[in-house]
């Protein structure tokens, strides 16, 4: 069982309802947060499509920039694919098979630098991966536990109950919601939202950890800190990464 523990690459999973959700600001606040309070946590983006490494505009750019983590976005992102698609298809219009076993191996000496890895999905939980896999398979895999992040306007309780549903299935841990204003042109004009985290938690059972406020284009990882702290709470995802710190 030490020896599983050993290898066993330990954090937390960034899923979401859609692509576009906020998974990456979300992924970059709760990273930055935890380095704030001395946890030496990092990033992993297993696979990323819609552009190349290097343009500043992929996922393992931007969680790098906002995070200010020293690491090169190759490591953070060991699959690139530049075509615009699911993943699956971005790889095979590269020429690129990939099985779960080459993505996991290929986050491996990441994990080793870090306490814990935030690990940041692709589009949602039924997103194929490989042939085989989707990115729920991925997130079985590696035993650990996800966070659902939600658009906070309508039509939020019917992704996040599915996700939900989705993850629990394959009985998966399931840390929290949290809902993001990233989208919303204006928060004032849907009148769901004032309601949308209740009827959440009363239908999927999962606790609503907070939602973030609609943030500058360019936030910095102070602010992210400082919108974190005040907006999200941290309790519950602090503690799901440090019950595997320790060995639990
Ligand atoms: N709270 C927010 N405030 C301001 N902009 C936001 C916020 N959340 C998300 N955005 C913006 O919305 C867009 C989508 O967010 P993001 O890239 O984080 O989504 P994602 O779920 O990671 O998408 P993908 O599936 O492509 O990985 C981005 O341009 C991002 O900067
Ligand atoms: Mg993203």
């Amino acid at each position: 069982m030490n020896k599983m523990n050993d290898q066993a690459i330990r954090g937390l999973f960034v899923t979401g309802t859609d692509t576009g959700v906020g998974k990456t600001v979300v992924t970059a606040a709760l990273t930055a947060m935890l380095r704030a309070e001395g946890l030496n946590a990092g990033v992993w983006k297993p696979i990323q499509s819609g552009a190349p490494l290097g343009s500043g505009l992929t996922d393992a750019e931007r969680l790098l920039h906002s995070t200010g983590i020293n690491e090169r976005p190759e490591s953070v992102a060991p699959f690139t694919f530049e075509a615009p698609l699911t993943p699956l298809l971005a790889a095979k219009q590269a020429g690129v098979t990939l099985t779960l076993k080459i993505i996991i191996d290929a986050g491996r000496s990441l994990a080793k630098r870090y306490d814990a890895l935030i690990i940041e999905g692709a589009g949602g939980v039924a997103v194929p991966l490989t042939n085989e896999a989707m990115v729920v398979d991925l997130i079985s895999e590696l035993r650990i536990p996800a966070l659902i992040v939600a658009r906070s306007g309508l039509g939020t309780i019917n992704h996040t109950v599915m996700t939900a549903s989705f993850l629990r299935h394959r009985g998966i841990p399931i840390v929290g919601v949290l809902l993001n204003d990233g989208e919303l042109p204006e928060p004032n004009d849907d009148p769901s939202i004032a309601t949308n985290a209740q009827l959440i938690e009363q239908f999927s059972g999962l606790k609503v950890l907070g939602r973030l406020p609609r943030l500058h284009a360019e936030a910095t990882s102070e602010t992210l800190i400082h919108t974190g702290r005040n907006t999200i709470d941290f309790a519950p995802i602090r503690e799901a990464i440090a019950v595997q710190l320790m060995g639990g």
